[in-house]
């Protein structure tokens, strides 16, 4: 608000000119950017973390592997050091999961299988499911060929979903069956990504908007911006994205171009 009093020559009192300005949307759009820099910000970290982790985590493999070469006679012990290597083995996965995720070198263009995009992504949200009580059915078509896409892209709007299927599901009921359903299929020309959770769903009068920027229907924690940037991406790797509407949980259907024999 600026407020502006006149007065005349002799400092007599005149008038009060006042100007008022909403500035709400100009302060939402500020906490929007800080939330985004402190996400970008936490991303570094988690990289940096995961880089961190990867060394010594090699090394103590390593490490087992001889131990093991070593105690060959001592049977109880050499199946409890396999437990630890097998650990060490799932937790390496999981590193490695994450650094490839925020690896900028990986953030090109190659040609790969999505199946095996879909199940690392999986692997690294696992736990985290895992904690909340959401199960996982993982049904890869092995008909699915590779094709030209950005890896870390489609990870990212995998990871999108899982987020939101995530959020959608936390205040179910705890006798819910919560589960994150990704199925892959293939048709003549297309290949195709079913995703669906068995949250809410999403209602029919929201279904056009869902794609919009800045669409939320989350009180303090979302932006709304999860599946806008999902839409990008997907189109950015000349595919298509939509929603159904139903109230038996989230469904997404993601198509790429089957990659074909004759453009070759
Ligand atoms: N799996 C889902 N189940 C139910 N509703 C969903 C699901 N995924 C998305 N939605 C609805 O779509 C809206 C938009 O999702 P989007 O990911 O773009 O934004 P957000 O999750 O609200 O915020 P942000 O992703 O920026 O944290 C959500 O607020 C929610 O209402
Ligand atoms: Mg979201």
């Amino acid at each position: 608000m600026n407020i502006h009093y006149d007065y005349d020559s002799e400092g007599n009192f005149l008038t009060i000119n006042g100007v008022l300005r909403d500035i709400t949307e100009q302060k939402e759009l500020e906490a929007q950017l800080i939330r985004t820099e402190r996400l970008a910000a936490v991303g570094q970290l988690a990289a940096s973390i995961a880089h961190e982790i990867n060394s010594p985590l090699a090394g103590i493999s390593a490490l087992l592997g001889l131990v093991q070469k070593k105690i060959y006679e001592d049977k109880e012990t050499l199946e409890n050091v396999e437990l630890i290597h097998k650990a060490f083995q799932s937790i390496t996965l999981t590193v490695q999961n994450l650094l490839n995720l925020c690896r900028p070198g990986l953030d090109t263009s190659q040609k790969i299988n999505i199946n095996l995009i879909i199940k690392n992504t999986v692997a690294l949200s696992r736990a985290h499911l895992k904690n909340k009580g959401i199960g996982t059915q993982i049904d890869l078509s092995p008909e699915v060929l590779a094709f030209e896409c950005f890896p870390q892209e489609i990870s990212q709007v995998l990871l999108n979903f899982i987020n939101n299927s995530v959020e959608a599901m936390e205040n179910c009921l705890e006798t819910t069956n919560k589960k994150i359903i990704i199925r892959t299929k293939s048709s003549a020309e297309k290949i195709i990504v079913e995703y669906r959770d068995t949250g809410p769903g999403i209602a029919e009068h929201d279904i056009d908007k869902i794609f919009d920027p800045f669409f939320t229907k989350k009180k303090n924690i979302g932006m709304g911006v999860g599946l806008s940037i999902c839409h990008d991406i997907v189109v950015r790797n000349n595919g298509t994205i939509r929603a159904v509407a139903s109230t038996a949980g989230a469904h997404f259907i993601v198509e790429f171009s089957h990659p074909s024999p004759e453009k070759k």
